[in-house]
């Protein structure tokens, strides 16, 4: 079984995005999923540990990251093979894996453990610590915290060109939409709140940022 010591060494320390502090609290919100929903607590943890592995962090650039479900399957598969796991328990790991990108559809979570690690996942992206994920992305990225979006962005999700990708596009193109695609209870009840809470940020980041770039109209 991959432990938690040697998962710090596949993630950078100082990425705030997909560094080890994502990983570890997806380890401990997936295992609290697994407590109550039932799942296979073994699987889990070792699909929350490795689910990130390769090719997820900020600096790898948009390709890297596009890709980095299949190629965190892959480092799963050596290193669970390393330790003789049963070809069937690597399979439900790697099925763990590869379906846990919300842009990403084409493998669907099907098991009880790739909805309990998908969920997890996504309780990460939204409310305290996602906005902060969602600003700290958009920083590391030399994007800002927020642009006004396009007409074309807001019909079709693609930007204009010369149009930045800010936090606040980010918000609207996937994050809002995280809480419906959650699936277990427990982590539909957990979301409530979090969802909440970074939709008042982002109305709130984007209705004071259009007030304070507005000329004032007794000018
Ligand atoms: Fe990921
Ligand atoms: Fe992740």
């Amino acid at each position: 079984m991959p432990t938690i010591d040697q998962a710090h060494h596949w993630y950078p320390d100082l990425d705030p995005v997909h560094g080890f502090d994502h990983v570890l609290r997806v380890y401990r919100m997936a295992e609290r999923l697994a407590l109550v929903e039932g799942a296979d607590v073994e699987i889990v943890h070792a699909a929350a540990l490795l689910h990130d592995a390769e090719g997820s962090a900020t600096a790898g650039g948009e390709i890297g990251r596009s890709n980095h479900h299949h190629a965190s399957s892959e480092f799963a598969r050596q290193i669970l093979e390393a330790e003789n796991w049963p070809p069937e328990q690597i399979a439900a790991v790697q099925h763990c894996i590869l379906s846990h990108r919300f842009r990403d559809d084409s493998e669907q979570p099907q098991t009880l453990e790739a909805r309990v690690l998908y969920d997890a996942d996504k309780l990460d992206a939204i409310g305290a610590v996602g906005v902060a994920r969602a600003l700290a992305f958009a920083l590391q990225a030399g994007q800002p915290v927020f642009a006004s979006p396009s007409d074309k962005f807001l019909e079709s999700g693609q930007l204009e060109p010369g149009e930045p990708h800010s936090a606040y596009h980010e918000y609207l193109f996937k994050l809002r939409k995280l809480k419906a695609s959650l699936s277990t209870p427990t982590g539909q009840q957990l979301a409530e709140d979090r969802h909440r809470l970074m939709q008042d940020y982002f109305t709130n980041l984007a209705a004071e940022m259009e007030f304070t770039t507005k000329p004032c109209p007794q000018r």
